[in-house]
């Protein structure tokens, strides 16, 4: 990560999403949605009527594809992932775009105990991309809590899933199956309507609350 390097070309080139898809290329979650970046956002909110402010659970990079996304010049963002230094470059980054809004560091697993952290700000819509597989890893339960604890009317939730040449592979088949049978999972027994869409590599669901 050379987040002094980056915020140098923002600064230079605030306007230029070739800087912002470089830059997005070195983290993983957000180079492998690069392909299909130009259609996931607007597709996505396309199902969310309007939207003034947006909480991105464990962001990593995707705060850099706020551009991509159709949102009104005077909505909020608050961006949250556990690592400090990648918060403060977001931050940074936000200044110099004129984005409205926050990036924190916030342990998720620790705020999911605190029903007045920052995670439970009110907001039109949540994200929490790529991001339940990852938590689960420490905490098994986390997904329901998680889901639970958002005050957003929607939440946006994705999956990564692998494609080979365009045509999903029984790899790729086996963990959109195995994906859209653990969010059926999270959601048992919440009267939430949901929507699923199909990316090339990431399968998502639109609850809403
Ligand atoms: C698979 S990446 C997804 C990143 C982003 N949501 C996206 O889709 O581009 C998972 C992210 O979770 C963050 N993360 C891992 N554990 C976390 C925790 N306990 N609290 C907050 N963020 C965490 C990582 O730093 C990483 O950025």
């Amino acid at each position: 990560m050379h987040y002094a390097r980056w915020l140098e070309q923002i600064k230079q080139a605030p306007q230029s999403r070739e800087v912002l898809r470089e830059i997005m290329r070195h983290h993983a979650s957000t180079r492998e949605r690069l392909p299909i970046l130009d259609s996931f956002y607007p597709t996505i909110f396309s199902e969310l009527g309007e939207v003034h402010s947006v909480l991105d659970v464990a962001c990593g990079l995707n705060p850099l594809a706020i551009p991509w996304m159709p949102l009104p010049k005077d909505a909020t963002y608050h961006a949250f992932d556990i690592y400090a230094d990648m918060m403060q470059f977001i931050g940074d980054y936000m200044r110099l775009t004129h984005i409205h809004g926050t990036a924190a560091p916030c342990d998720v697993l620790s705020a999911i105990s605190n029903q007045r952290s920052a995670i439970s700000t009110p907001v039109d819509v949540a994200f929490v991309l790529k991001t339940i597989p990852c938590l689960e890893q420490v905490d098994k339960a986390i997904g329901p809590k998680l889901l639970d604890i958002l005050d957003a009317r929607f939440i946006v939730v994705s999956f990564p899933i692998q494609s080979l040449g365009g045509k999903r592979s029984g790899r790729g088949r086996g963990m959109l199956e195995h994906y859209a049978n653990h969010f059926a999972d999270l959601i048992s027994g919440k009267p939430w309507r949901t929507k699923r869409l199909e990316f090339e590599s990431e399968l998502v669901f639109i609850i809403r609350k």
